[in-house]
């Protein structure tokens, strides 16, 4: 497959004719496909053809933009299991992963849809009975849309689908690692014969391609999901510009808290999902599993036990649990915090690494890696994120100290209890900090529909869901005189 940019609708190679390849991180040899390869200049063109379509597609009613969706929805159920196998091949996510990553989607999109005929605005009271108060939504202008590779087909919608609903026009440019599905998804816009320039598609790497698309004047919106580094810069860039305003989500040090009283099974099992799925490579995995001492051993034994059994391999084979890291670099990542923690002193449960023999050969495939280490300050593992098969068991005696540990690193977005007594689920949902919290689940696998984005390092307004209508939105409000006076609110008097 041969990967465009997609620009006022019409696919284009990029202006400098340049391409770049996608590989298969499973299968390293195999290249699923070569993709244009952008600099300033089809940024520019991008955004030229976004603000060119604006004033047209804001001019439809909120429920027509609805209908767009309605049918970019009807694109992808046609093809779920071509676009899974390809999300499998393209992120190296299991196959039954790379299926949810579809569905959740097809559930954002839906969302976004059913939003279509909810209440936009409000109707507010006045001090002054002839006065009527409302809000309106005006939409932004052009909304810039950076994804990540780990939800190559989700995230892109999460962030995507609100901005047009609300009537903005979008320039999206996915992560490099998963141009091809960032593709497919423009293809089913173009399925839904949305109006040429309301989605375009800008292909490349962050540095030539996308720091444009944040950098430049006419984009009013910068939505980002990546790591803490580059969500950082944009955050500056984007502060420096009077108008710009944006969401980040940039990962995590995520927690489960085990107390004395848990049901150890469900915990094991709820840890296994937290630490394991997507290779750990969610902004929601769990590097960190907080256990109460008095359960430690038997827990140790039994989630160790489980993770050998974890089966690695090709995203497209059904049995597999595990598919490969994203990259070489990942690999390395990865790598080298397995040492890091040997160096920190950390007490190896089950030495995971890079498996290299037979069919692990030929990709990035990496095995879990478990250790015992106590809450320390200056243990970078303990704190860093490393986004990957990496996960520490931290002991605790009381519930402060748990809930000390839990708060203890810089980053705040997923968080899981694991406990029969509501009265310890409650206090530790209050003083644990986090964006999005689970009681006897794992610390993935968020629904569409509720708030999404976390605090301190892992991540600025909530980048997702409901609440990114507001960021894409100007709400303003809009007050009615039906009296033949002029009378003012605060008592003001009107004489002169
Ligand atoms: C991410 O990894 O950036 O809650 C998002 C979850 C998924 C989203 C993860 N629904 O695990």
């Amino acid at each position: 497959m041969d990967g465009k940019n997609y620009i006022a609708g019409r696919w284009v190679e990029a202006v400098g004719g340049a391409r770049f390849e996608s590989r298969n991180p499973a299968r390293f040899g195999q290249v699923l496909g070569t993709v244009a390869l952008s600099n300033r200049e089809d940024a520019e063109q991008a955004v030229v053809a976004a603000k060119t379509a604006f004033a047209g597609w804001r001019a439809l009613s909120r429920i027509k933009r609805g209908e767009y969706l309605d049918r970019f929805i009807d694109a992808i159920k046609v093809q779920v299991d071509e676009i899974t196998s390809f999300v499998a091949s393209e992120a190296g996510k299991a196959y039954n992963e790379a299926k949810a990553d579809v569905v959740e989607g097809i559930h954002m999109a839906q969302y976004m849809f059913g939003h279509a005929r909810l209440p936009s605005g409000q109707a507010l009271p006045s001090e002054l009975a002839e006065k009527d108060a409302y809000m309106f939504r005006k939409p932004k202008g052009v909304v810039t849309v950076i994804s990540p590779w780990n939800f190559p087909f989700a995230i892109p919608i999460w962030l995507i689908t609100p901005a047009l609903l609300e009537g903005n026009t979008v320039v999206f440019k996915p992560s490099g690692n998963t141009p091809l599905v960032g593709e497919k998804i423009v293809e089913c816009f173009e399925r839904a014969e949305l109006p040429p320039g309301v989605l375009n598609l800008v292909q490349g790497t962050g540095g030539d391609a996308g720091w444009p698309l944040v950098t430049h004047p006419d984009v009013e919106v910068v939505l980002f999901t990546g790591s803490y580094e580059v969500g950082s810069r944009i955050k500056e860039a984007c502060v420096k510009d009077y108008r710009k305003m944006y969401a980040c989500e940039m990962g995590g040090k995520n927690a489960m808290i085990v107390c004395q009283d848990a049901d150890l099974d469900l915990a094991v099992r709820a840890a296994i999902l937290s630490a394991f799925k997507t290779t750990g490579q969610r902004c929601t995995s769990a590097s960190r599993l907080i256990i109460h001492e008095s359960r430690m051993e038997e827990f140790a034994k039994a989630f160790v036990a489980m993770a050998r059994r974890i089966v690695i391999g090709d995203p497209l084979d059904p049995q597999v649990f595990m598919g490969p890291l994203i990259n070489e670099a990942a690999t390395k990542k990865v790598g080298s915090y397995n040492l890091l923690a040997k160096q920190e002193g950390a007490e190896v449960l089950l030495d995971g690494g890079r498996l290299e023999e037979g069919a692990y050969r030929d990709g990035y495939f990496f095995s879990p890696f478990i250790y015992h280490m106590a809450h320390r300050k200056d243990a970078r593992v303990l704190h860093e994120e490393v986004f990957g098969p990496h996960v520490a068991l931290i002991p605790f005696q009381t519930l402060d100290e748990a809930v000390a540990i839990h708060n203890g690193v810089e980053y705040g977005l997923a968080c899981s209890v694991i406990t029969e007594d509501y009265r310890i689920a409650r206090r530790l949902r209050e003083e644990c900090e986090f964006g999005v919290g689970y009681w006897n689940l794992p610390t993935i696998g968020a629904e569409v529909h509720l708030p999404f984005g976390g605090l301190k390092k892992s991540g600025t307004g909530v980048p997702a869901s409901w609440p990114l209508l507001d960021l894409v939105t100007h709400k303003v409000a809009w007050t009615v005189n039906h009296g033949r006076e002029i009378r003012m609110a605060q008592g003001l008097s009107t004489e002169v």
